[in-house]
């Protein structure tokens, strides 16, 4: 009987680690935190390669390996993997888009309520002795509108909250299917939607197309005193841009969850008043990593043992 090894290269929920571990056909190694060279050194010798957004499995790392038949995303944004290459060589790349969804538009609305009250300023004011309420009068949400860039899973999820509380939603996404346009929901341009909303949420992956989506000049469009939230990935700002626009005051704050380099190390972003910051958290929650683990670790299984696809995206197999 043949083992199948899988390599687990960034955390993942223990429950898929003890799925993957009861099965007599599966050997699981843990090796978190590797560098290119060091996963290109060990690469070789696996069928499966398990990954969240730390790890990236790069040409380099593709072309190192010798039996890999599947590269797991546990998690949704595939950006941190050459899938054209895998396509090439016939590795399967699956991931697992939809269960980390409501996590992650829970996370966007905490942060757009974050931002308009202050939170995360006023507990830090509270914990240095401080009693300052006139500092930290905040912004009601009702009746705002918020601008959502991106309408897949997480965007919509995020949009119907939004709605919820009585905001305007408009919507941009090239791919906006008309037809299934929402209740409440607007369609507008980018143009149209940064320079109406007062808040405008990222909800988009990162491709070649959208890196840098929010530049300078998109900067500029948006509606003065309007604050951004980011929770899916840092390269769509143009992060020196968007750090002037919060310095100039033409933008009232940002809320930031990913960073175009992660940790985001001595970034000036990190020293304003105006900006909350979190360390990518928006997929971090028991239930969805739960949910995330355990559909890779079946996806894997069962791409390695029955050749049987349970989930694929992107890639062929
Ligand atoms: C995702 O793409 O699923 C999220 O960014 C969370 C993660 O890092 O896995």
């Amino acid at each position: 009987m043949s083992v199948n090894r899988i390599l687990i290269a960034d955390p993942i929920h223990p429950h898929a680690l003890s799925l993957l571990r009861s099965n007599s056909r599966i050997e699981v190694a843990v090796a978190k935190g590797l560098s290119e060279a060091q996963l290109i050194d060990l690469i070789a010798d696996y069928e499966a390669i398990i990954v969240r957004s730390k790890t990236s499995v790069t040409t380099s790392v593709i072309e190192a390996a010798r039996r890999l038949k599947v590269i797991g995303r546990a998690g949704n944004g595939l950006d941190n993997i050459d899938v054209a290459t895998a396509t090439r060589r016939g590795i399967a790349v699956l991931n697992a888009p939809d269960v980390s969804s409501n996590s992650t538009a829970e996370f966007a609305l905490a942060q757009l309520l974050s931002l308009s009250r202050n939170l995360p300023q006023a507990h830090a004011s509270m914990r240095a002795g401080e009693w300052q309420p006139a500092r930290f009068m905040g912004t009601q949400v009702m009746s705002k509108s918020v601008g959502v860039i991106g309408f897949g899973a997480v965007g919509r999820k995020f949009a119907r909250l939004c709605l919820a509380l009585k905001m305007e939603v408009l919507v941009h996404d090239p791919f906006l299917n008309f037809e299934n346009e929402e209740a409440g929901i607007e369609a507008v341009t980018l143009e149209e939607l940064l320079s109406r909303a007062d808040y405008v949420s990222l909800h988009c992956p990162l491709t070649e197309r959208t890196r840098l989506l929010i530049d300078a000049v998109k900067l500029a469009q948006m509606k003065p005193g309007a604050r951004l939230i980011n929770c899916a990935r840092g390269e769509l700002i143009d992060e020196t841009a968007l750090l002037e626009a919060l310095q100039s005051g033409r933008l009232a704050g940002a809320a930031l969850d990913v960073y175009a380099s992660e940790p985001p190390a001595n970034s000036p972003l990190l020293t304003l008043d105006t900006v909350v910051l979190t360390p990518h958290l928006g997929a971090s929650t028991e239930e969805a990593q739960q949910m995330v683990g355990l559909k890779i670790a079946n996806a894997v299984a069962d791409l390695l043992l029955k050749d049987q696809v349970s989930q694929v995206t992107a890639a062929s197999v």
